[in-house]
């Protein structure tokens, strides 16, 4: 079992995880382990036989709820619609692993017990996970029970080439837990398709002469973070970075840019993207001359006179339609809240990032990062210390749930 956090957020999901009669039941257990870890509330269902494999104790215990297993429990009067109550409170139904049996069963639209009922109560997205010998998985009914499911609308997760349980080395082992959950969180999230991201990342370089610049310490990591999260979810992003040490995430269309002028420029020919996020540390201040030679070092002190910087972000705010969402960020030492509301009204947002560099795991050049989403409605919304990949997709989360 892997003890790593894990990178997938799915924090106030609602997750049906079904389980079927395979000798790959065992794995349920991480699975729980790993979707709770992730911040998901998870209702377990059970077939009969995969209690052959796994107590139920087990799983009940791992997800802090009753595991569910017959369609007509006893002593509540309401037991025999909870298949139709769970079917409508679910984001994403899960069934992992699937048996050939339970595969057939969804695929003729049998409700003989609480997992197949349920799937045909379900409104949200299922998920369907076979896992069986090689000869069963190959087997043309299977093949067409398969073919029908996606027919149907469910979702397949293919399983695995390898070792298993028969000794066979073959097509049919569950994919790893760390994989499921994958596939759950791309299921759960809002798709971007034919969307157009925006993203700047990193810092600015203001050239007093040809060997020294004005910037700060921005990595980028944030905004390239927020970069890759967009593409995961199916958006064409375009991401103008100031100069940074990091790769480009896959899928990522890159411009680089070294002075605020530049990015300037760069931001305004994309400035019709549907998402805007302003996530770079644009100086505000650049020198009124660039010396074209080197300055020598003849006196004790110099003055290097700066001009203010076009605020990039206050101009796409005034360019703004609409429809457009606009984020930006604001790095604060000091009356944080107070401060970046007054930026996001000021710059005409739709959200703001308040960072603080006095809070701990917050600031340039950590891992993590700790940030208050605030609203153009006032509303903040105060998030934990994450990793910055886990803040990205947390804040996506978020203000994608807002848009709809
Ligand atoms: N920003 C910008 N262009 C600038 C300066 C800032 O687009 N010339 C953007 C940043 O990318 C960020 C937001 O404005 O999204 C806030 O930046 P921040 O540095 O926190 O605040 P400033 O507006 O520059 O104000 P101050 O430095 O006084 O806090």
């Amino acid at each position: 079992m892997s003890e790593s956090s894990p990178v997938t957020t799915l924090r106030g999901k609602r997750i049906l995880l079904g389980v079927t009669g395979s000798i790959a039941a065992y794995k349920a257990a991480d699975l729980v382990r790993q979707l709770k870890k992730a911040g998901a509330e998870v209702q377990v269902l059970m077939t009969d036989y995969a209690t052959k494999f796994i107590p139920e104790i087990t799983l009940a215990t791992l997800s802090g709820q009753s595991v569910l297993n017959d369609l007509f429990e006893s002593g509540d009067t309401k037991a025999w619609t909870k298949h139709i109550t769970l079917g409508h409170w679910a984001d994403l139904f899960l069934i992992a692993p699937t048996t050939a049996q339970t595969l057939a069963k969804l695929a003729s639209g049998f409700s003989d017990n609480m997992l197949t009922a349920t799937a045909l109560a379900a409104r949200c997205p299922v998920l369907v996970c076979p896992a069986m010998d090689h000869d069963m998985y190959l087997h043309p009914a299977v093949v067409s029970n398969i073919e029908r499911l996606a027919e149907l609308g469910y979702h397949i997760l293919p399983p695995e080439h390898g070792e298993l349980a028969s000794g066979m080395v073959g097509m049919g082992r569950l994919p790893n837990v760390e994989t499921i959950v994958e596939h759950v969180s791309m299921h759960l999230k809002k798709t971007l398709d034919g969307k157009r991201a925006l993203v700047t990342a990193g810092p600015t370089q203001e050239p007093i002469d040809p060997v020294r610049v004005l910037t700060n310490p921005s990595t980028g990591t944030m905004g390239f973070a927020l970069a890759q999260e967009l593409a995961h979810r199916g958006a064409q992003v375009t991401l103008i970075a100031g100069p940074t040490l990091l790769s480009t995430p896959v899928g990522v269309d890159r411009v680089n840019v070294t002075t605020s002028a530049e990015m300037l420029q760069s931001v305004l020919s994309h400035k019709d993207a549907d998402y805007i996020f302003m996530a770079a540390a644009v100086a505000d201040y650049t020198p009124v001359k660039t010396h074209a030679l080197k300055l020598k070092k003849q006196k004790d002190e110099i003055v290097v006179h700066l001009q203010k910087t076009t605020d990039i972000l206050a101009q796409l705010g005034q360019l703004r339609s609409d429809d457009q969402l606009l984020v930006g960020f604001a790095m604060e030492t000091g009356n944080g809240l107070e401060h970046a509301q007054k930026k996001l009204e000021q710059k005409n947002l739709d959200w703001i990032v308040l960072n603080d560099l006095h809070d701990e795991g917050a600031g340039f050049g950590t891992e993590t990062n700790r940030v208050t989403l605030i609203s153009k409605d006032g509303a903040c919304y105060p998030m934990e210390t994450m990793p910055k990949q886990e803040v990205a997709s947390a804040l996506l989360d978020h203000i994608l749930v807002h848009c709809e």
